[in-house]
């Protein structure tokens, strides 16, 4: 489960313990929040451990891919969650805010589950593979181009990583959650600007990371294992 110290990855992480799975916590930079989910799941009876690595960086994930499998035993469910927001005009747009955008979302998505591929097809009953795009992957966003093309990016990589793995028992599906109540939002929304996205939204409010992980959860879980390929939306309504 990678970026699982905050928001969505944490929600997402607490659901899957919930249903019995063992949990690796990664995060980049927030230990103590790391630390603070996988004691989250552990009062709740739940088994978690926290990881250190950056998602963006190849050489380190299959160094802790291989760790987890050897000491696991292997790996039935991958989530890609893991996620930076790079907010900027193309004219304005540096060299480093697209690479930051495609390395970390696209690239990331990428690194982790090719260093966890071999494991996930051997997974007893079929392995799962969840990754996080954004309602902005598939309808645009003007200020955040970079981004968006990552997002969108992942969406290819979910159909294709469907079609090439199928006859493996392994599903691949994305979910694509709106506006959720996170710190990422948090950092770029003014109370202002909440109330016009609000406006926005045909269910009213804004999501939690909670509605997210409900069926990230389920898509991961042995109940849906005739879907794959699929972009689930969790957004309110606000793309249709
Ligand atoms: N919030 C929304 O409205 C929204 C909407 C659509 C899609 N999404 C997507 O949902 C995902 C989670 O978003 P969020 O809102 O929960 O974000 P968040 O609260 O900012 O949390 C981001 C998580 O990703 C981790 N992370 C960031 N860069 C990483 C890296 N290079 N390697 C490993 N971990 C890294 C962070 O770890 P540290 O704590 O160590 O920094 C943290 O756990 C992202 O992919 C985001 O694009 C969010």
């Amino acid at each position: 489960m990678t970026g699982a110290s905050r928001g969505i990855g944490r929600a997402v992480a607490l659901a899957l313990a919930a249903r019995g799975a063992r949990v690796i916590v990664n995060f980049a930079h927030n230990e103590a929040a790391a630390e603070k989910t996988v004691a989250a799941i552990a009062k709740t009876g739940g088994e978690a451990v926290a990881m250190r690595f950056d998602v963006a960086d190849g050489a380190a994930v299959d160094a802790a891919v291989k760790d987890v499998v050897s000491s696991a035993g292997g790996i039935h469910i991958l989530v890609n969650n893991a996620g930076v927001a790079v907010n900027t005009l193309t004219l304005g747009a540096k060299d480093a805010d697209f690479r930051r955008a495609v390395d970390v979302n696209l690239g990331g998505t990428f690194n982790c589950t090719r260093a966890a591929l071999r494991s996930l097809i051997r997974a007893p009953g079929g392995g799962r593979i969840v990754n996080i795009t954004s309602v902005l992957g598939e309808g645009g966003s003007a200020g955040q181009a970079p981004y968006v093309a990552a997002k969108a990016g992942i969406i290819g990589l979910t159909k294709s990583w469907a079609r090439e793995y199928a006859s493996r028992g392994l599903t691949v599906n994305a979910v694509s959650p709106g506006v959720i109540d996170t710190d990422m939002t948090a950092a770029e929304m003014p109370a202002m600007r909440r109330e016009e996205v609000l406006k926005t939204i045909p269910l009213g409010r804004i999501g939690t990371p909670e509605d997210v992980a409900h069926v990230v959860a389920f898509l991961a879980g042995p109940t849906a294992s005739y879907i794959t390929g699929q972009v689930v939306r969790v957004n309110g309504g606000l793309l249709m």
